[in-house]
Order: structure tokens, then sequence, then C-alpha cells
């Protein structure tokens, strides 16, 4: 029994179905996702929050989990001259910073936490 709940917790640890709270965080931190420099959060939108971007409200409901999932690893896949940066690639890319290079922007289980939280966020 011990045996089991030592596993099960080991798991739980590893990347898995996303945080809704740590992928709000994760947005709102302008050092590490850079959303909102690009994107606002509503509709409406907000002066301290980009417009180049289409608004991420209600993006839940056009994209599947599998959709947003594959635009915020690499939007190249649906626009090759996007501005978005492919959060989940190393490919094809200039000028990175040594302490960067090989190394994705995001990982795995932060891509999890922000579909989490953007197929919550309301339209
Ligand atoms: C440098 C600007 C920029 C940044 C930073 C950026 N995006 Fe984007 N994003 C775009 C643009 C522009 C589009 C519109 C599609 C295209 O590239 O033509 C887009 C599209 C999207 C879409 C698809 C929206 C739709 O309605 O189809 C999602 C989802 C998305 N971005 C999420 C994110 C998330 C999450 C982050 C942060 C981790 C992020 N973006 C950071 C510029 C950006």
């Amino acid at each position: 029994m011990r045996a089991l709940l030592a596993l099960l917790l080991a798991a739980s640890a590893q990347a898995g179905p996303g945080d809704v709270g740590r992928g709000r965080a994760l947005v709102a931190d302008r050092t590490q996702s850079l959303c909102l420099l690009c994107h606002s959060l509503t509709a409406a939108g907000d002066a301290n929050q980009g417009n180049l971007a289409p608004p991420l409200a209600g993006v839940a409901a056009r994209l599947t989990v599998q959709g947003l999932r594959e635009r915020i690893a690499d939007m190249r896949r649906f626009n090759p001259a996007t501005v978005m940066p492919p959060f989940r690639s190393t490919e094809g890319l200039r000028d990175v910073a040594p302490t960067w290079a090989g190394r994705p922007a995001l990982t795995e289980q932060q891509l999890d936490d922000l579909v989490a939280y953007l197929a919550a966020l309301p339209p």
C-alpha cells in the first residue's frame, strides 16, 4: 500500500495535467511567458496588455486543447511568418543567448499549465 502511494506521488510530480493557478501566474509573468506583451486577456483589451495578437479571452471556444498546445508550442506550423515565439522549439532560431542554447523557452509542464488556464478562461 505504501509502495503504491509512493508510486502515485512520484507520477503526479511529473508533467501531467496542467494547473490553472500556475498557468495564470505564468501568463502574468512578463519575464517568462511574454504572452501579455502581444495578447490581451479580455476582448475589450487593457492598456497594460498587448494588442498586436488576438485577445486570449474565449480562445478555448475557438480551439481544442490540442489546438491550443500546438499553437503555443510552435505557431510557425500554422503561420510560418508569425511573430509569436515557438515556446517548445529550439529549431530555426537566431541570436539565442548561450544560457538558452538548446533549451525551449517553456517546459512541457508549463505548456500543460498554460493550456489548463486558457481552456478555463471565460469569453
Ligand atoms: C511576440 C508576440 C507574441 C507573444 C509573446 C505571444 N503571442 Fe500568441 N500570438 C501572436 C500572434 C501575432 C498570433 C496570431 C496568429 C499569427 O501568428 O498570425 C498569436 C496567436 C496565439 C494563439 C491562437 C489564438 C487564436 O485565436 O487563434 C494562442 C492560443 C496564443 N497565441 C497563445 C499565446 C500564449 C499562451 C503566449 C505566451 C506563452 C503567447 N501567445 C505569446 C503573438 C504572440
